[in-house]
C-alpha cells in the first residue's frame, strides 16, 4: 500500500479540483437566487437602469466596508491599475445594464438562452478583431450555438426586440470584459475578489449619470410608490437581495477566474445558465413550447462541442 501522501502533486491537483468545483457550485447557486429576485423586482418596478446601478452600489459599499473594517485587505493600486481597469469597467457596465434591460422586457429564461450564445461572440471577436484563428471544429461548433439560439428566439412566445438586443449586446460586451480582465489580472498582485470590487466601484461611477439621464429620480419615485403599494414593504428586501446576490455571484466568479482559463470560465458560465433557465421557468411558470426548449438544448450542446473543439 502506498502512504496517503505518497504523491503530493496528485493530492494538490485533486484539492484544486475540489476548490474549483466548490467555487462553481457556489457561483451557480448565488446566480440563480440573483436572477429570481432581480426578475421579481423588475416585474414590480421596471427600472433596469436603477436596479443595475443599485447592484453595483451595494457591492461597492460591501467592499468598502470590508476594507475599512479589515475583513478583507484593501488592494494596493496605482494609477496604471485604474487606467487598465477602465475599458473592463466600460464593458462590464454595458454588459450588465444591457442584460438587466433585456430581463425587464422578456422572460429570464429567454435572456439566458440568448446569453448561452456568448462563446460564439467570443470566437467572432477573437477572429475578426484580434485576428486569432481557430481550428475548423471550433467554427463548426458555432453552427449549433447560433442555430439553437436562433431557433429558440423565433419560437419564443413573448419575443421582444429590446429584450433580444439587450441580451445580444450583453454577450458582446462581456466577451470584451473577459478578455480585458484576464489580461489585467495576469501578473498583478490584486486578487480576483479585490479586482471585482474595483470593477464595481468604477462601473458604478460610469453608470450613475447614464441611469439618471435615461430614467431619473422622477420616474423612480413614481414607480417606487406603485411598487410599494402593489407589493408592500417586501419589495425593499427583494431589491436588497438582488443587489447583494449580484455582488456575491460576481465576486465568486472572479475568484474562480483567478484559478482557471477564460475558456473554462465561459464553459462554467454556460452551464450556469442551464440552472438559471430551468429554475426560472419553474418559478415564474414561463410558458414554453417544446421547440423553444429544443433550440436552447441545441445551443447549450453547441457550447459543449465548442469547449471540446477548443481543447
Ligand atoms: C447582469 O445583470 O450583469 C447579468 O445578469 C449578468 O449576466 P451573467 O453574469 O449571467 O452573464
Amino acid at each position: 500500500d502506498q502512504p496517503i501522501d505518497a504523491n503530493p502533486e496528485a493530492r494538490s491537483a485533486a484539492a484544486q479540483k475540489v476548490k474549483i468545483g466548490f467555487y462553481f457550485a457556489t457561483w451557480w447557486a448565488l446566480n440563480v437566487v440573483f436572477n429570481i429576485y432581480n426578475k421579481k423586482v423588475l416585474n414590480a418596478f421596471p427600472y433596469p437602469w436603477l436596479t443595475s446601478t443599485l447592484s453595483l452600489a451595494t457591492g461597492s459599499l460591501m467592499m468598502l466596508i470590508s476594507w475599512a473594517t479589515r475583513i478583507a485587505e484593501a488592494p494596493k493600486t496605482d494609477f496604471d491599475f485604474w487606467k487598465a481597469l477602465f475599458p473592463v469597467a466600460v464593458a462590464h457596465t454595458i454588459g450588465h445594464v444591457a442584460a438587466t434591460v433585456s430581463m425587464s422586457k422578456v422572460a429570464v429564461s429567454f435572456t439566458h438562452i440568448i446569453k448561452s450564445g456568448e462563446p460564439a461572440f467570443s470566437v467572432l471577436v477573437s477572429r475578426f478583431l484580434l485576428g486569432e484563428t481557430f481550428p475548423m471544429p471550433v467554427y463548426l461548433s458555432l453552427v449549433p450555438i447560433i442555430g439553437g439560439c436562433a431557433l429558440a428566439a423565433v419560437t419564443e412566445l413573448n419575443f421582444n426586440m429590446i429584450g433580444f438586443m439587450g441580451a445580444m449586446i450583453s454577450n458582446l460586451a462581456f466577451v470584451f470584459r473577459n478578455i480585458f480582465s484576464k489580461r489585467g489580472m495576469k501578473g498583478k498582485s490584486v486578487s480576483g475578489m479585490n479586482y471585482y470590487a474595483c470593477l464595481s466601484i468604477m462601473s458604478l461611477l460610469i453608470l450613475t449619470p447614464f441611469a439618471i439621464a435615461v430614467e431619473g429620480p422622477q420616474m423612480w419615485a413614481a414607480g417606487w410608490e406603485k411598487a410599494l403599494s402593489d407589493i408592500g414593504p417586501n419589495i425593499i428586501w427583494w431589491v436588497a437581495a438582488q443587489s447583494v446576490f449580484y455582488h456575491l455571484y460576481n465576486q465568486v466568479s472572479y475568484m474562480s477566474l483567478d484559478e482557471i482559463s477564460p475558456l473554462t470560465f465561459s464553459i462554467g458560465n454556460t452551464m450556469k445558465r442551464i440552472s438559471v433557465i430551468v429554475s426560472s421557468i419553474i418559478i415564474f411558470h414561463t410558458p414554453v413550447q417544446p421547440v423553444n426548449i429544443l433550440g436552447a438544448a441545441i445551443a447549450v450542446l453547441g457550447t459543449f462541442l465548442y469547449s471540446q473543439a477548443k481543447q
